[in-house]
Formats: C-alpha cells, structure tokens, sequence
C-alpha cells in the first residue's frame, strides 16, 4: 500500500516539476495510554504506524515555493517572506508554519517544489497533522543542509501547529511520529523528551482500531481550555507541571477550584499514574492489566476529563460486552476518531462484523476499523 503511495506521489512530482525529488516518509500514530498528559510533562505511551504522509521535494530556482497536496488536489504558490496563518488554510496552515518556524529559529530557507499525499484516515486522531509537520520539516532539514537533530525538527512542527493550526498541542504526536521505533510502542517523558522503546509483544490478543468517523467542531477550543484549566491548577499548587502533583496535593486546594477543575486536574494525575502501570505491566507481560488500565483510563476521559462523545462511548461500552476484548479507550484529543481495543486475535473477525452492525443500527452510519503496524518514524524513502 505504501508502494503504491509512493509511486503516485513520485509520478505526481515528475509531471508537476520536472525533476528528480527528495522522497519523505513520516508515520501518523497510535497512543496505547497516557491522554492529555503530555502537556502537563507527564508519560505517555505512543508508537508510529505503518500509514502516513509521503512527501516528494526538492530545492527551485524561483521566487516562491509551490505545494501540490495530491490526495485534495490543490496547488497552494505561496512566497517565503511575511508569512501568516491563514484563516481556515487547512493543510497550507501545516507547512506555511514549518517554514515560518524555522525562520524564526534562525534557520531559514530557499525556495521548494513539494508534493505530498497521505493513507492516515483524517480527524481520526492518528496524527495526520504531525506526520505532515514532520515530513516538511525533515525534508527541508535535509535539502537545505539545516542541521537541525530530530529533537529540535519536534519542536519546530509543534510551534507550527501551535502558531498556525491553532492547537497548543504537547509533543506526544510530533516525538512519536519523528522517533518511531518498527514494533515497538515508546514510553516518552514528555518532560525530557526521551522515550524507552518497548517491543510490543501482546501474544494472542492485538490491537483494534474503530474509528467512529465522528469529529466535533468544538475540539480545538476544547483542547486548549483544557490546556489552560491544568497550568491553572498547577499554578495554585505552586507545581510547574500536574506531572508534580500528587492527589494529595489536590486534595489541599480543592476548596480554590470547581469541580469540574478538580475533576480534569484529577484525571491527568491519574492517568500519569497509568502510563507507568502500564509500563510495568507490558514488562511482566501482564495482558489482562493492560486491558483494565484501557477501560480505567477511558472512563477518566470520558467522565472526569470530558473529551468523549457518545459515539466512543458506545464502542468502549460494547467492547466491555465482549469477553474477547480486554481493554478500550478513546484514543488521541477525542470528541470523535477512534477507539484503540486489546482484542483476542482469534475474535478480530467476529468483533470487527458484530460492532459495525451495532454502531450502524445506533447511529445510522459506518465506523471504520483498522489494524495497524508498528513502524519507524520519520525518514528518507529514496
Ligand atoms: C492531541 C495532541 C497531543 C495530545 C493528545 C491527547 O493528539 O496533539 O499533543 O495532547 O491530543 O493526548
């Protein structure tokens, strides 16, 4: 499948521009625990996956850089100099603020000829956008001779998104997408930025992913107010982060806060507490743990952090129903995309035709369901 990518990306390239490009490949991701604790520099468990962006580029002559986005077919010209967000710029907002960013960061750069097409599903929570970030910021790293480490690319794409897409992401998606070890799943400090590669062995059960197709308007103001709620507490705690905070500490200022801020910061707590639980289990190879910290960590964001909607819900609420799965959650920001299930290998059919069915008779439409591999993260195909 990715041949096939890789292919009509080139040839797109070749009938655009004319000459031999650069060619890019940078994975979206997978999280198997450890939501919205990243920007609290908390632990998460991310791993890249086997879809994502191919990117073809190369250095031109001219006055102004021209991306072609493959899969949308539209051509955006745009010159380097003064660049701005655009207001609903989509994908333009991506790559404008990759090369925004690196000016800013002292690294600017020529002129380019880009095009680019992608497999991840869209609004799936799977990090298209941090796939693309990456796949423009290392392909420019390696044109221009930037110099750039992997470690400083990251933050490069996460001030575009944060500057030009408008979401004051963490770094889970970026470091995941960048850093991706084949077959493993990396346990990252979001604090140091330094992840642990674990080898993701889970014997005869998998990894399932339902997307429920669903994306709700409000997630990007969502996203942010909840960025904001947590610096708020961690702020009256005099921590510089909720990863500092015990429920103990909480607990002292609960009177200063709502409950719905103590709720959210108490989540966050807990499910920094899961990650390393997780930790532990993956290492004792203890599956069914594995899958009650799933279930535990979708019920802290559904009820206590408030980013599920019904349609996640109801897919974490059947999975239960079903002795072969062993843990789901809601995966990535939510308010929509998909669930990731621990599910018995033998049952992926069963389960796979069984939810579809319900999910269609509840909500009059398809959900989707993937399984995915483990892959490398950001790298040169060519
Ligand atoms: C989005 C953000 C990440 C992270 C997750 C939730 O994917 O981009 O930085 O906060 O949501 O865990």
């Amino acid at each position: 499948m990715r041949k096939q990518l890789v292919k009509e990306v080139e040839k797109s390239f070749k009938d655009h521009f004319e000459t031999e490009p650069l060619l890019v490949f940078s994975p979206g991701r997978i999280n198997l625990i450890g939501e919205h604790t990243d920007y609290n520099d908390g632990f998460a468990f991310p791993a890249a996956i086997n879809k994502g962006i191919v990117l073809a580029i190369s250095k031109n002559g001219s006055n102004n850089s021209t991306v072609y986005a493959l899969n949308k077919e539209e051509l955006y010209k745009f010159s380097n100099d003064n660049i701005r967000p655009i207001e609903d710029g989509g994908w333009r907002n991506y790559i404008i603020g990759v090369v925004a960013e690196l000016q800013l960061f002292g690294k600017p750069v020529g002129n380019f000829n880009a095009v680019f097409a992608g497999n991840i599903p869209g609004g799936a929570g799977m990090s298209s956008s941090a796939a693309l970030e990456n796949s423009f910021v290392f392909g420019l790293n390696e044109l221009f001779n930037l110099g750039l480490t992997k470690n400083e690319m990251i933050l490069i794409s996460q001030k575009a998104e944060h500057n030009y897409a408008g979401v004051k992401c963490g770094i889970m998606d970026q470091y995941a997408s960048m850093f991706g070890v084949k077959n493993s799943a990396l346990f990252l400090d979001c604090r140091t930025v330094e992840a642990e590669p674990y080898k993701i062995d889970f014997k005869n059960y998998k990894l399932m992913l339902i997307n429920s197709n669903v994306k709700h308007d409000l997630s990007e103001s969502a996203y942010n107010d909840r960025r904001a709620v947590c610096e708020k507490v961690s702020n009256l705690m005099q921590v510089k982060a909720l990863r500092d905070a015990s429920k103990e500490d909480l607990m002292r200022i609960k009177e200063d806060i709502t409950e719905e801020d103590y709720q959210k910061a108490l989540y966050v707590i807990n499910e920094n507490e899961r990650v390393k639980l997780f930790s532990e289990a993956i290492n004792r190879y203890d599956i069914e743990a594995l899958g009650d910290l799933l279930y535990q960590s979708h019920e802290g964001l559904s009820t206590n952090y408030k980013v599920s909607c019904e349609e996640l819900d109801f897919l974490v609420e059947k999975a239960k129903e079903n002795d072969a799965v062993l843990g789901a959650r809601m995966m990535g920001g939510g308010f929509g995309g998909c669930t990731i299930n621990l599910i018995l290998k033998s049952e992926f059919k069963d389960f796979k035709k069984d939810i579809s069915k319900k999910f269609k008779k509840s909500f009059g439409k398809e959900c989707s369901i993937y399984s995915v591999k483990l892959s490398q993260g950001t790298h040169i195909i060519n």
